[in-house]
C-alpha cells in the first residue's frame, strides 16, 4: 500500500526510541507533505512528496490530501469484557453518590461480577468483540484487557479465555491482565485471606498452565486490597512470570505506588491522588505512569496531576480504562482531548502518551506506537484537518477516517 500527498506523518520517533519521559513527551516529530510505503504489514519507507521516487510511481496509491497519518492509539488499560452496562448507577452518580457509596449500595464491581458469573463465554466474547471493533474504528490499534469481574476460579478463567479468543480473532496486539484482586467477593466478605489464598493457590497455577495472562493487577485501595495484600499477590504472580500493572491511588494515596514499584511494576495506573513522596518513588523506577482522564471525567473525581509527573521526568501514558462502572467509553480521541483540556498536557504530549508510551506500557513499543521503518503499519488516516492540535481541540468529534491494521484497511 502506498499513501501519497499526506499533509503530515505524525510520530516519527527513531525506531529504537521505546518510551518518552518528561520533556521528551513534548517532541512529536512530524514529516509534512509525505508519502508512506507499506509492505508485508510493515512500514517500509517514507519520504517527501517533492522527491517522490519514480521507482514506486507505478504502485496503486491512496491520496491523503489535507489529511494526517497517525500511529494507532495504544490503549494500555481496559476492562472491556463485561456482561452488562451499569447505567442504573448513572442516576445515583448524578444525585451525588460517590463511587464508594454506590459500591456499598450493591452497585460496583460486585454487581458486574454477579452478572458476569451468569453469562456464557460466547455471550461475553460477542459483547467484548463488538466493543473492541468500535474502539478499532475510533483509532485504537493495540489494547490491554483485564479480568476482574469473575472473582471465582471458574469465572476469572472464563474472562481470560474470552480475552485469549479476542487475541486470536483480532489482528491487533491484545495483552491480558489477571485482576482477580479487583474486589473481595461476597462469599469471602469475612475471610479476605481466604480469597487471596484462592487467587494464589488455585487461580494462578491454572492461569499459568494455560498461559492465559501477561500481567497481574491489584486494585490497591482503602476498602479493596491493602498494601500488604497487594505485595503478597504481586509476589505470587511474579513466581509465575506475571509482571505487575497496578490500580494505584485512584481514590486515596494508599502506598500502592510504592508497593508496585518495589515489585517492578510495568505501570502504575490512575494516580488521581498523589503526593511528593509518590513522585520521588517513581523517579527511582522505569514504571510508566498511566493516567485515565475519562475515569475522572465520569466519576467526578480529581484529574491526575500530569504536569508534575512530566516535570519530574517520568514517562506518562494515557489510556481509557473502558469499563461499565467508572468509564463507559473506549474512545482514545476523547482521552487525548481530556489529556489536553483537563490534565493540561500539550497536544504533542498527549498524543505521544496515547501512542508510544501506551505501547511501552504494554511492552510492545519495539513494533507499535510510532511511525518508523520496520514497525507495524497500524495507523489511522484522519479526515482533512488544519493542524495536529485540531484533533484534541475538537473534542467529541471523531476525526479518524480510515483505519489501517497490518498494512490493510480495516473493515471488520
Ligand atoms: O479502573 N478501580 C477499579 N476498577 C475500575 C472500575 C471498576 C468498576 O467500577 O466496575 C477502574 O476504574
Ligand atoms: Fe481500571
Amino acid at each position: 500500500m502506498l499513501i501519497k500527498n499526506i499533509k503530515g506523518l505524525v510520530g516519527l520517533h527513531p525506531k529504537n526510541k521505546l518510551v518518552l519521559s518528561g520533556s521528551e513527551l513534548g517532541n512529536l516529530p512530524v514529516f509534512e507533505n509525505a508519502w508512506l510505503l507499506i509492505e508485508d504489514g510493515l512500514i517500509k519507507d517514507f519520504g517527501d512528496m517533492d522527491s517522490f521516487p519514480s521507482s514506486i510511481a507505478h504502485l496503486p496509491s491512496y491520496s491523503a490530501e489535507g489529511r494526517y497519518v497517525f500511529p494507532s492509539w495504544c490503549d494500555s488499560h481496559t476492562h472491556i469484557v463485561f456482561a452488562a452496562s451499569r447505567e442504573e448507577e448513572f442516576a445515583m452518580k448524578i444525585q451525588g453518590k460517590s463511587y464508594e457509596e454506590i459500591a456499598a449500595a450493591g452497585g460496583g464491581i460486585l454487581n458486574s461480577a454477579e452478572k458476569l458469573q451468569k453469562a456464557s463465554e460466547d455471550e461475553l466474547y460477542e459483547s467484548a468483540a463488538a466493543r473492541l471493533k468500535q474502539m478499532i474504528y475510533s483509532g485504537t490499534g493495540a489494547v490491554e484487557i483485564k479480568s476482574g469481574y469473575g472473582l471465582t476460579v471458574e469465572s476469572e478463567i472464563k474472562m481470560l479465555r474470552v480475552i485469549r479468543r479476542l487475541k486470536s480473532e483480532f489482528s491487533i496486539p491484545v495483552k491480558a491482565t489477571f485482576l482477580a484482586a479487583h474486589a473481595f467477593p461476597t462469599a469471602f466478605k469475612n475471610n479476605h485471606q481466604g480469597y487471596i489464598d484462592l487467587i494464589i493457590n488455585e487461580m494462578l497455577p491454572l492461569i499459568a498452565a494455560e498461559k492465559l495472562a501477561d500481567y497481574i493487577d491489584v486494585f490497591c485501595e482503602k476498602g479493596f486490597f491493602s498494601v500488604e495484600q497487594t505485595d503478597q499477590i504481586l509476589k505470587a504472580g511474579a513466581a509465575y512470570g506475571l509482571k505487575p500493572k497496578v490500580h494505584a491511588n485512584q481514590l486515596s494515596v494508599s502506598g500502592a505506588v510504592e508497593v508496585a514499584v518495589k515489585n517492578n511494576a510495568v505501570s502504575v495506573d490512575h494516580l488521581e491522588e498523589n503526593n511528593a513522596a509518590t513522585i520521588e518513588t517513581l523517579k527511582t523506577a522505569d514504571t510508566i505512569v498511566t493516567l485515565l482522564p475519562s475515569c475522572s471525567f465520569y466519576l467526578g473525581i480529581p484529574f491526575a496531576d500530569a504536569k508534575s509527573f512530566i516535570k519530574a521526568d517520568l514517562p506518562v501514558a494515557l489510556a481509557t480504562d473502558y469499563n461499565p462502572g467508572s468509564t463507559p467509553s473506549g474512545n482514545m480521541n476523547f482521552v487525548v482531548s481530556l489529556g489536553c483540556i483537563k490534565l493540561k498536557m500539550f497536544p504533542e504530549q498527549a498524543i505521544n502518551a496515547a501512542t508510544l508510551n501506551g505501547a511501552a506500557a504494554m511492552e510492545i513499543s519495539e513494533s507499535y506506537g510510532s511511525i518508523a521503518m520496520g514497525k507495524k503499519a497500524n495507523l489511522f488516516i484522519t479526515k482533512p484537518m488544519p493542524s495536529i492540535a485540531y484533533l484534541p481541540y475538537s473534542f467529541g468529534e471523531t476525526l479518524v477516517d480510515t483505519v489501517i491494521l497490518n498494512g490493510e484497511i480495516y473493515n471488520g
